[in-house]
Formats: structure tokens, sequence, C-alpha cells
């Protein structure tokens, strides 16, 4: 069985990529960052987790690309949406560029990965979609505009597509993380302390155990918050 990740070089994508290899699952990693990708892969045994090199800002050919990559598959288990990028700065001081980008990565991109892998998982009858959403979804942060507003474009795809799909025996799941020691935007992973910060390794093992539930039950949104995180 096998599981594509996007934003598997780093953060929490990487350790989704390692958690479920350890596993015995296999995982196909899509990011940018080929050096990273091999380094992941040289950390489980050999093929359990097959690096891609994918851009997720290069909308014109992301479809096309990722349906290519899971159609070889005997059986695709799911996919996590994982990737995404935001600035905590005013909306004035992002450029026209930066926003865009951002939906494109965190939403535009999620969607066409969808188009890519659901006549697969239809055809099979089975499937689960992962998206990685935000805690700001559900709760208003200033600085963090157009991020704000792809995680709840992310929210609703979510919940709307799970229930045109889950007749057809395919799960959509929504997690909402409050803020994680990772790299992302400009953070350095280790940098922060855990009574405020999740540990990527933590949360990718929690998504990792939803995962493992039966086909059965549905987590249709789960928020994860560190104790300590002013919310
Ligand atoms: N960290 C937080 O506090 C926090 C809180 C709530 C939610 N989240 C969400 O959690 C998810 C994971 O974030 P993280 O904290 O692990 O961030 P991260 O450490 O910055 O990792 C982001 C990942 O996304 C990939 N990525 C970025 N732009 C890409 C592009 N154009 N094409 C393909 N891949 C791209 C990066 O790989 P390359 O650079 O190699 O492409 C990297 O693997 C994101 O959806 C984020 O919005 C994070």
């Amino acid at each position: 069985m096998t599981w594509l990740i996007t934003g598997a070089s780093r953060g929490l994508g990487r350790h989704l990529a390692l958690a479920l290899a350890r596993r015995g699952q296999g995982v196909i990693a899509a990011a940018r960052d080929r050096e990273r990708l091999l380094a992941l892969a040289a950390e489980v045994p050999p093929g359990m987790i097959k690096p891609m090199v994918l851009d997720l800002s290069d909308g014109a050919t992301l479809a096309a690309t990722v349906a290519r990559a899971v159609a070889s598959l005997a059986r695709l288990s799911g996919v996590i949406n994982n990737a995404g990028i935001g600035v905590y700065k005013p909306f004035i001081e992002h450029s026209e560029r930066e926003s865009l980008d951002i939906l494109q990565v965190n939403l535009a991109a999620v969607v066409q990965v969808c188009h890519a892998v659901l006549p697969k998982l239809l055809a099979q009858g089975s499937g689960h979609i992962v998206n990685i959403g935000s805690d700001l979804a559900r709760r208003p942060l200033a600085n963090m505009a157009v991020y704000a507003a792809s995680k709840h474009g992310l929210a609703g795809f979510s919940q709307s597509l799970l229930r045109e799909v889950k007749g057809a025996g395919i799960r959509v799941s929504l997690i909402n993380p409050g803020i994680i020691d990772t790299d992302f935007g400009g953070a350095s992973e280790g940098s922060r302390d855990e009574s405020w910060s999740l540990r990527p390794a933590q949360l990718a093992e929690l998504i990792v155990q939803l995962i493992e539930q039966p086909g059965t039950l549905l987590v249709d949104e789960l928020t994860v918050h560190p104790l300590g995180q002013d919310f």
C-alpha cells in the first residue's frame, strides 16, 4: 500500500513519511528539494520512500504529473496534502505574487492533487484524503489574512468533498494544528519550546494513528493544540 505525501522534505510531512514507512507503508514523498528527499529516503529500508520532485506552485502541469505518478501503483492508500506556506506579516506588506503563491500551494494545489488521485480512489472503492489545515481556519489572527483564507478554503473543500465521496468508501479528514515546531514561516525546527508548540514527530504519530483506524471510522476534523498556546 502506498501513500502520497506532499511537503515531505521537512517538518510535519517528513515525520509523516517516516512514521508511515516505519510501519511498512510505501510512501511517495513529494517536495521541491531533491537532496532532502533523497536523505529522507535513506533513513528507511530501500524502496519504502520514493522521492518525487514536485513544485505545487506550478499549477499548469500539477494534476497531470501527479496522475502519472499514481497510475502505475497497484493501489493508492491515500494522499496527505501537507505542504503549506505562509508568512506572518500584515496583508499590506504581502506582494500580490506572495498572496497568490499562498493560495496556489495551500489550496489550489490540494484541489489539483485531488483531481489527479480521486479517479483512482473511486475505482478502488477505498482511500483516505488527509488535508493538513490550520487552527487559523477556526480562529481569527491578524497578519495571516491570506494564509487564513487558504485554510478556510481548505476546510470548506474538505467538508464538501467528504459528503460527495464517503458513500464510495473514501474518507476525507481535515487536521487543524496549532503552532508546530518546524521551519514554517522562516522559523527553524527545534527552536520553539514544547510548552507552546507541537512536536512534529508527535503530531505525525497522532495522524498516523488516525489513518490506521478501520475504514468504517471517520475523523472528519481534528484540532490539535499545544496546551500552552494562547488561542
Ligand atoms: N508550523 C506551524 O506552526 C503550522 C501550524 C498550523 C498548520 N501548519 C500546516 O502544517 C503543514 C506542514 O507545515 P510545516 O510546519 O511542516 O512547514 P515546513 O517545515 O515549512 O514544511 C513545508 C513543506 O512544504 C513544502 N513546500 C513548500 N512550498 C512548496 C511548493 N511550492 N511545492 C512543493 N512543496 C512545497 C516544503 O518542501 P520544499 O521546500 O522542499 O518544496 C516542505 O516540505 C502546512 O500545511 C502548514 O500550513 C503549520
